[in-house]
């Protein structure tokens, strides 16, 4: 049976730490999957690692079931979940369902993920049997509002408000929870006070689970990395060479050789 919302739970009650990895294609989801990772999030940061956008604000619809469907197609036993990419669901709670129920018929995936206070859609989704994980603390979507990538919940009052949001979320029936860019101590804090899963992003080590950007973990994204970033493989640096070195043997015809030739 694939994973489920309810198994992610059990992991949380268990004491079970474990990892989501985001994916936009059908091989790396293939590659991901067979390596064990229990939930793929088709993150809207498809639209920076991917399509070359500069933030994720102009991600559509299209662009994220394009490759939600391509993700499905790789994936066997992860729980998927898909970004909904900004002002699919901002402007009202019909426009969220309406996109949600996209997400699941049209891109192939089991589950929405949403970012900010949106506990009236969390709850009308949660309702309609469409899961969803919600996502508090950094949340991209509001990059103009924060003036930048910033670290939020340093201040009391804004600690105050990032608490109280997420017990609203898991009441409103949020299956988890992905905290972006907050003090460790207060991913802490959140963490013993759900009862569903909190997925850390530069949360720090007192969350349920955490989550990176798949081309960040291997090294495919260009330039420094954020400080929460810790890179597992120099992907970039292997492709770079394998091209160099495919360029030099056909320069000096060692390329195609007997043995990759037809007679
Ligand atoms: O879009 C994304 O990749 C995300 C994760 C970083 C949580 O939202």
């Amino acid at each position: 049976m694939p994973v489920s919302i309810h198994d992610l739970r059990a992991y949380k009650a268990r004491g079970e730490r474990f990892a989501m990895l985001t994916a936009y294609d059908h091989p790396t989801a293939q590659i991901l999957d067979e390596a064990g990772i229990p939930v793929l999030l088709v993150g809207d940061s498809l639209g920076q690692v991917v399509l070359g956008y500069d933030s994720t604000i102009p991600v559509t619809m299209d662009e994220m079931l394009h490759h939600c469907r391509a993700v499905a197609r790789g994936a066997r036993n992860a729980l998927l979940v898909g970004d909904m990419p900004f002002m699919s669901y901002q402007a009202s709670v019909e426009d969220g369902l309406r996109n949600a129920g996209r997400f699941l018929k049209e891109g192939a995936v089991h589950s929405v993920k949403i970012e900010g206070p949106q506990m009236e859609l969390a709850s009308a989704l949660a309702d309609r049997g469409i899961p969803v994980m919600g996502h508090l603390g950094l949340t991209p979507q509001s990059l103009h509002l924060f003036g930048g990538y910033k670290v939020q919940g340093r201040s009391e009052e804004q600690a105050d408000r990032i608490r109280m949001w997420a017990k609203e979320l898991e009441e409103a029936g949020a299956f988890s929870l992905v905290l972006e860019c907050v003090p460790s101590a207060l991913a802490a804090q959140i963490t013993a006070s759900l009862s569903i899963p909190t997925i850390g992003i530069g949360a720090g080590p007192g969350c349920d689970a955490q989550v990176l950007v798949v081309h960040d973990l291997v090294g495919l994204t260009a330039g420094p990395a954020p400080k929460f970033v810790k890179r597992y493989a120099d992907v970039r640096g292997q492709i770079a060479d394998a091209a160099r070195a495919f360029a030099g043997d056909v320069s000096a015809g060692t390329y195609p050789d007997d043995e990759h030739s037809y007679s």
